[in-house]
């Protein structure tokens, strides 16, 4: 499997964030800075080249240190070191709470969620099932808890919950089984070694052409990283600072900000679309008609494509019906 360095839905997010001169744009999951680097292009150049400077703002946020400074570079390199960069390493939970300790207030916002392709690239990381590492998957490399941990202390219940809930994997039961009567004989410390075993329970070949682990390393990925509780955190802020800001109290939003999610399965659409369907109907404006999805072109040279959700809304405010462009 071979992951694209190049972001998903380019022309789309940049269509829907439409950066202004002397804005400020909020990468809530900087990765290697394929989206921010091309929004910082193009406020550098409404910033400098149409309005002779301003304080245009990049705020990156990501849980992975090393990938926060290869966007940081990336960043700088695109705006000829024009724009102020923050850098955030942490949870994107945290990103409403951090900008609004600094008096930061965003106008554009983009979540684009999942893994990286230097995540799962390296198998010293242990995301892959197809390269022989540790058993980690942590995001955050000094986070506490990685997947050898958690495949070695959990009950069979709760494994099983695990693979099926964020997996949706139907053989999870019978996985969860073999796991615990497995960690009898020896701690499963390998990615390899837990490939492996799945492929015992399941058979070579799963449904949908997909190698057997794909869905328990996706669960495990998923636990690791609280993805869905970080998710479901972010958008329950967003939710409250968009109904602050059409009620004239935003903390970190500016009026006329707009706010960008890039999904990947059904368990990180499901929050962003419910948040955004009930933000629309309090007033919001709908940037994407629903989804946007990848068009042909894109699909040929970018694969990881495929399953792409955009959603994006934008927030009323005057600033969004001054605003050039
Ligand atoms: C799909 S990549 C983003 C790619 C990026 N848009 C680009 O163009 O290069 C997802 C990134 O989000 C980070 N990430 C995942 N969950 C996170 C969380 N809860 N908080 C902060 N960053 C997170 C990952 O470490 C990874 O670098």
């Amino acid at each position: 499997m071979t992951f694209s360095h190049v972001p998903v839905l380019p022309s789309e997010v940049l269509s829907v964030l439409r950066p202004g001169p002397g804005e400020t744009y909020v990468d809530c999951t900087a990765g290697l800075g394929g989206h921010a680097s091309h929004v910082a292009s193009v406020i550098k150049a409404r910033s400098w080249d149409e309005a002779g400077g301003s304080g245009a703002t990049v705020v990156l946020c990501d849980l992975d240190s090393s990938n926060l400074a290869r966007a940081g570079g990336a960043v700088a390199r695109a705006a000829d070191g024009k724009v102020r960069v923050v850098p955030l390493q942490g949870n994107f939970a945290q990103v409403p709470y951090a900008l609004e300790s600094r008096g930061v207030a965003a106008d554009m916002l983009l979540a684009d969620f999942g893994f990286a392709s230097t995540q799962v690239d390296d198998a010293a990381r242990g995301f892959s099932f197809q390269r022989e590492g540790p058993l980690d998957m942590r995001m955050d490399p000094s986070a506490k808890v990685d997947a050898a941990t958690l495949v070695a202390s959990l009950s069979e219940r709760e494994l099983a919950s695990i693979i099926e809930e964020f997996g949706e994997e139907r053989n999870a039961r019978r996985i969860a089984k073999k796991l615990v009567q497995e960690r009898t004989r020896g701690p499963i410390l390998t990615t390899t070694h837990l490939a492996e075993l799945i492929r015992g329970v399941v058979g070579r070949q799963a449904s949908g052409g997909i190698d057997p682990a794909t869905r328990t390393f996706q669960a495990l990925r998923i636990a690791v990283n609280d993805e869905i509780g970080s998710i479901n955190a972010l958008m329950a802020a967003v939710d409250a600072e968009v109904r602050r800001v059409m009620a004239g109290h935003g903390r970190w939003l500016r009026p006329g900000a707009r706010l960008a999610f890039i999904t990947f399965h059904s368990l990180e659409d499901r929050p962003v679309k419910q948040t955004l369907v009930g933000l629309i109907r309090a007033g919001a404006e709908d940037l994407t008609g629903g989804v946007m999805t990848a068009g042909e072109e894109e699909l040929r040279v970018n694969p990881r494509a495929r399953s792409a959700k955009l959603r994006a809304i934008r927030v009323p405010g005057l600033a969004a019906t001054s605003r050039a462009g």
